[in-house]
């Protein structure tokens, strides 16, 4: 039965040492307190689904303040409070854990903040967004590793589904829409017939969703191992045209986006990358509203304007005639992920050698000689030393100069030539 599962040794398996003891001291604190501590949340998932996960999240009914207190001293932790919201965090080398007050939420109106009481952790688990993270594992000694599943999460586990726990899940907080979808397609579960019902129903409550938020989510997909697959799962169920109606998610998109892991391995593509590749077909403008909507931060923004920049042209660098010094000039004012991002996507395979020169070579190249050197090859102070360095980098990119001797013989010569 359900109820009398219990997943101590699941915790001793797949949990470092070090986290389990922590859980161990955490659970035996609280009965001494006389509160009851859970581990609760995608941990306890993923601890089911035998998937790595180290992120502790624990529920206490009671003060969890007072708790990381005390653990805090026990095992000279970091700790870091929050009083208003009854949680802390604590941190050590080598790990970390977030403690709440087991609380309950209601929600005034649509995808507004909650109001919270201290609870139980029934209640706790009942305001969450899927059965299949609903779980909690207890800590104390009397129950440690006795799972709580209220809410038929291990059943959905089981039968890879994605079910929201009550028919308002996604009025109350739309961004459970995106998660929903990150999940379905990280776990290769599906959504539950009756959740699938209620996203298609109630997708537009995204647009009163802050940007900030929604980029949180789509920041949260780029991360996964194939964005691609949410983002089209999105697409076909009207998800991502509430991020701009113009987005597309295809064959297309995820040919680019296996070229882009290729290129970034062994690191994963930047979201960067993965953006300007999600934008790569729209115009300049509807690339704006997306940003702007997003409230994408500075650097992401220029990434995206950049590719699309570029993109508009490639023609310029497509000309057998054109010299590395000038690649070089067009592109070093580019955001790096703007021109990988064209390499990848451009349409224009005359350009592609040229983009990828830039990148693994030309943006590399510097001139042997610095300031110091020209001044003592006779080289006047002041702007002159700057302009000579940038003749020396166009000479050293348009291969005119491979050593530091020829660089010298070049300046000797222009120092000549000026003279004469
Ligand atoms: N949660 C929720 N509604 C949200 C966000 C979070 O109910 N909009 C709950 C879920 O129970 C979730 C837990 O808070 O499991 C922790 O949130 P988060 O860290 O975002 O999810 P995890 O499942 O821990 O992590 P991941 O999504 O990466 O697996």
């Amino acid at each position: 039965m359900p109820e009398n599962k219990n997943l101590s040794s699941e915790i001793k398996k797949q949990l470092p040492k070090e986290l389990v003891e922590f859980l161990r001291l955490a659970g035996e604190l609280a009965q001494k307190r006389g509160q009851k501590l859970y581990l609760v949340g995608g941990v306890v998932r993923d601890l089911l689904l035998g998937r790595e996960n180290f992120d502790l999240d624990l529920v206490v009914e009671g003060d969890a303040i007072a708790l990381a207190c005390e653990m805090a001293e026990a095992r000279q932790c970091q700790l870091v409070t929050h009083q208003r919201f009854g949680t802390a965090k604590l941190a050590w080398d080598g790990g970390s854990a977030d403690l709440a007050t087991a609380r309950s939420e209601t929600y005034a109106k649509a995808c507004a903040l909650p109001t919270v009481n201290p609870s139980t952790v029934r209640d706790d688990l009942l305001r969450r967004d899927f059965t299949i993270n609903a779980m909690a594992v207890a800590l104390t000694p009397d129950l440690y590793g006795q799972l709580l599943d209220l809410y038929g999460g291990l059943s959905d586990l089981q039968g890879k589904l994605v079910r929201v726990l009550h028919g308002k899940s996604f009025i109350d907080d739309a961004t459970r829409i995106w998660r929903a979808i990150r999940y379905e397609q990280r776990l290769n579960f599906h959504l539950e017939p009756e959740t699938l019902e209620l996203v298609k129903r109630d997708v537009d409550y995204l647009k009163e969703v802050s940007g900030d938020r929604i980029r949180h989510e789509l920041e949260l997909i780029l991360k996964e191992e194939f964005p691609e697959k949410a983002l089209c799962r999105a697409d076909e169920l009207g998800v991502l045209s509430k991020l701009h109606p113009k987005l597309k998610a295809d064959d297309w998109l995820s040919a680019k986006y296996e070229q882009a892991r290729r290129w970034s391995s062994p690191d994963n593509p930047s979201v960067g990358l993965y953006l300007a590749l999600l934008v790569y077909r729209m115009g300049s403008k509807d690339v704006e509203e997306f940003i702007s909507y997003l409230r994408l931060k500075k650097a992401s923004g220029r990434i995206l304007l950049d590719a699309i920049d570029l993109k508009a042209n490639l023609g310029q660098l497509a000309s057998p005639q054109v010299t590395s010094a000038q690649v070089y000039t067009w592109l070093s004012g580019c955001a790096i992920e703007a021109v990988v991002a064209n390499i990848i996507a451009a349409g224009m395979p005359s350009a592609v050698p040229r983009l990828t020169e830039f990148v693994e070579k030309l943006r590399y190249i510097r001139p042997a000689l610095n300031g110091e050197d020209l001044k003592k090859l006779g080289v006047a102070q002041g702007p002159e030393i700057k302009e000579m360095l940038h003749r020396l980098l166009e000479a050293r990119l348009d291969g005119k100069a491979a050593t530091r001797r020829d660089e010298e013989a070049l300046v000797l010569n222009w120092l000549a030539g000026k003279g004469a």
